[in-house]
């Protein structure tokens, strides 16, 4: 027989009045990342494939549970059972409720998955409108700005105004508020996680809570600290490692020549207690050459533990000088020149992915590689990607303030709240949290041309938002209401911020 299951990749979530499908696990999952607002009743079809049953047994239930005929129950599953693209079910003229490349799964053995009961999406009101999610569903905790290493091209800023640390006490009471609410993931970054004084225990927490959050790290962990991952049950880790050639490493993340030995023994140590390795290299003007990328591949090919390794160019960061990004960043030819060593090694038989992040300028032009046309399509209509700030995620920093995204750091316009004196429900039920989403046009200069834009409620509201981040590396910080950098009307932006 064949077991049926909602695909593990898949969360649903209660959202008051609607349910969401949601991609679990959006830094682990090999699909697109989606989420789509679906009917409560498909939730409750969807919940009775639970990977223990087969596929006529789920519809049959469904069938009792619903008063609903069979037949059209399985022709509905039928169309989402292993489909290859996305499907759309129209409800009304306005809203189109999507359904993931294979919604349902199926396996000749049982399938594990979190069981939902379907009574739960049983709703008296029905709010099928995508909008602002009715509470936060992921979470980012800076947990510290201290780090390892100095890295030359670093985005993230690591001065953090005070060296006051959200108490422990209120870090395991906002987990612990965080299921409480349905929150799907819940992640953590730095500086470096290592680096974070309560790090074991708070891993401890998120476990026992369910969340398995996703760390990545440039800090060579010792014996000690592999074997304790192992034992509270991480699978796996990001590891950043952007070239072994000794002499560049040195001048890219300012370490001694030493770090290649010791990073190399922590992935071999990993290794040994078969915890899997992601790797993540970022590519600057200091590891731009193909010997660079032989260096790692030499020493991950001899490895069982490496799942992954994914390549993207530095970005400009927000707070960085960009005479400082100007020295950091690749050139357009070496780019070109790495891009095709992966098209090139995606060929061989590795034991490994390669993911090419952003590689391809022509998948994920900057501002100015894009023609007008299809900047007007971009932002004249829904997008394919909503910006999650403050929509469904919010970002808290080490001491806790909670600001919508990861790159706004303590941007006073951005900060929504704080969780030393607030719970997670109150900052985002906050007028600054809602405020800010719901942006009235009169906190919006009148040299902005957003201040004239017959689209404004819709771009904001309805369309996926602006990116803040790529407005204030362009503009500046006192122009966070110009144009989103992507907007036809923002004009062609300098170029120096780009690669
Ligand atoms: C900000 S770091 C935090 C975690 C940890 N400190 C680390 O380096 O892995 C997260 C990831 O962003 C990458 N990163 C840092 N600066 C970047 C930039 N300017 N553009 C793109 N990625 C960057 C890092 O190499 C790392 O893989
Ligand atoms: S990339 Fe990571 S390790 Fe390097 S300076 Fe930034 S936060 Fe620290
Ligand atoms: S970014 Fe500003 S100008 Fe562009 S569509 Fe949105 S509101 Fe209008």
């Amino acid at each position: 027989m064949k077991y049926v299951a909602l695909n593990p990749e898949y969360v649903l979530k209660n959202d008051f009045g609607r349910v969401l499908i949601m991609t679990k696990d959006p830094l682990r999952t090999l699909e697109p990342v989606i989420e789509s607002t679906i009917h409560p009743i498909h939730a409750m079809i969807l919940s009775f494939f639970t990977g223990k049953t087969s596929f006529s047994d789920a519809v049959n239930e469904a069938s009792i549970f619903l008063q609903t005929d069979k037949d059209i129950i399985s022709s509905f599953c039928t169309k989402i059972l292993e489909n290859t693209q996305n499907i759309g079910v129209k409800i009304d003229s306005e809203n189109i409720l999507i359904f993931p490349r294979k919604t349902l799964v199926s396996s000749n053995s049982p399938i594990s998955r979190t069981i939902y009961d379907y009574k739960k999406f049983n709703y008296n009101s029905l709010r099928i409108k995508t909008d602002r999610h009715y509470t936060p569903s992921r979470l980012t905790f800076m947990v510290t700005t201290k780090c390892y290493t100095d890295c030359i091209y670093c985005y993230a800023n690591r001065k953090q105004p005070s060296s006051h640390l959200l108490p422990f006490e209120r870090v395991k009471a906002i987990i612990k508020e965080a299921r409480d609410l349905g929150v799907v993931s819940f992640d953590v970054i730095g500086g470096e996680f290592f680096k974070y004084p309560k790090w074991k225990q708070m891993l401890t927490v998120l476990f026992q809570h369910g969340y398995n959050p996703y760390i990545s790290t440039k800090v060579p962990i010792t014996k000690e600290d592999v074997k304790f991952l192992k034992k509270i049950g991480v699978k796996d880790i990001q590891v950043s490692l952007d070239t072994l050639i000794p002499k560049n490493i040195v001048s890219l993340i300012r370490v001694k020549e030493t770090y290649v030995a010791k990073i190399k023994e922590t992935i071999n140590c990993l290794e040994e207690y078969g915890i899997d390795v992601q790797i993540h290299t970022i590519l600057t003007s200091l590891n731009n050459s193909t010997e660079d990328m032989d260096s790692l591949l030499e020493f991950f090919s001899k490895k069982e533990n490496i799942i992954s390794w994914k390549i993207d160019y530095a970005a400009s960061p927000i707070y960085e000088k960009r005479t400082n990004y100007e020295k950091v960043k690749i050139d357009r030819d070496s780019l070109k020149t790495i891009s095709l060593y992966f098209e090139e090694l995606k060929k061989h038989n590795l034991k490994f992915r390669i993911v090419s992040g952003n590689l391809d300028l022509n998948e994920n032009p900057t501002p100015n590689d894009m023609t007008s046309e299809s900047k007007k399509l971009y932002f004249t209509k829904k997008r394919p990607i909503f910006c999650s700030a403050n929509f469904s995620s919010l970002f808290i920093l080490p001491d806790g303030k909670v600001t919508i995204c990861e790159e706004l750091y303590w941007n006073e316009t951005f900060i929504i709240g704080d969780l030393n004196n607030q719970t997670l429900l109150d900052v985002w039920n906050s007028s600054k949290a809602k405020d800010l989403y719901y942006i009235d046009k009169k906190r919006i200069s009148c040299k902005s041309p957003c201040y004239s834009c017959s689209i404004f409620k819709e771009c904001r509201e309805e369309y996926g938002g602006v990116c803040w981040k790529e407005i204030i590396k362009v503009f500046g910080k006192d122009k966070w209401d110009y144009p989103d950098p992507r907007c036809p009307k923002a004009g062609i932006v300098n170029a120096k911020d780009y690669v």
